[in-house]
């Protein structure tokens, strides 16, 4: 079983690689299911990704390119009614998942989630709005990844942290220490990181300007 799906893995990747070598375009919908398998998230556990962000009750947090929002779900369960997740994404087709989502009988409890048309180059929010911002398995896919990184610097109040993750498993993968050289040449400074072969997890702090 392990080996298959190790197989199924490799294979996914090579085939996903092989086609971002020819074409730039972002993770599209279909792949939703993969996104948002249990395997997906053994690779990259949200519980690693909530520990390391430090995410509490209250906070105004933005998920940037959301995707069909299996992340986005749990940091909204965690900053409660006291707190909103803006669910950012440049794919209508993402939103509407994680809508379809929200509107399970399961999800009825979950009212703090707005969902957001828009671009991570361009973000529609005024400076030192957020409280904590998240790249899941995005930066990848952003062309001018500074700019990106700028983006979430300019929104993101001072001192208040910046959580980037990537997996192997993303053909659009970025390394952790390419992450680290630009967010520090950007203006944050690294506090803690959580990784393993698959996948990591690292919190940034935005220093004040
Ligand atoms: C691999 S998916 C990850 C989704 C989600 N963060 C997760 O980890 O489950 C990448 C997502 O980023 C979005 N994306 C790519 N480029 C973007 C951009 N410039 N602005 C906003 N979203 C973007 C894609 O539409 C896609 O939904």
């Amino acid at each position: 079983m392990k080996s298959i799906f190790l197989l199924y893995l490799a294979l996914l990747v090579l085939v996903s690689l092989l086609l971002r070598r020819l074409y730039e375009f972002p993770m599209p919908s279909f792949l939703s299911f993969w996104i948002d398998s249990k395997w997906r998230k053994k690779l990259q556990p949200p519980e690693a990704i909530i520990e390391v962000s430090e995410i509490r009750k209250g906070m105004r947090v933005l998920d940037v390119g959301c995707g069909p929002g299996g992340y986005t779900l749990e940091f909204a369960k965690v900053v409660g009614k006291e707190g909103k997740v803006y669910a950012l994404d440049c794919q209508s087709e993402m939103l509407k998942r994680l809508e379809k989502k929200l509107k399970k009988p399961e999800n009825k409890d979950i009212q703090n989630i707005e969902t957001i048309r828009g671009d991570a180059l361009r973000l529609p929010f005024a400076d030192n709005f957020f409280d904590l911002v998240f790249l899941i398995s995005v930066l990848g896919e952003v062309r001018n990844k500074k700019k990106a990184l700028r983006e979430a610097r300019r929104v993101l109040k001072d001192s208040r942290s910046l959580v980037i993750s990537e997996t192997i498993a993303d053909p659009d993968y970025v390394l952790k220490r390419a992450v680290e050289r630009w967010c520090q040449e950007i203006g944050f400074e690294p506090v803690r990181c959580w990784s393993n072969f698959f996948s990591y997890v690292y919190r940034f702090r935005k220093k004040w300007n």
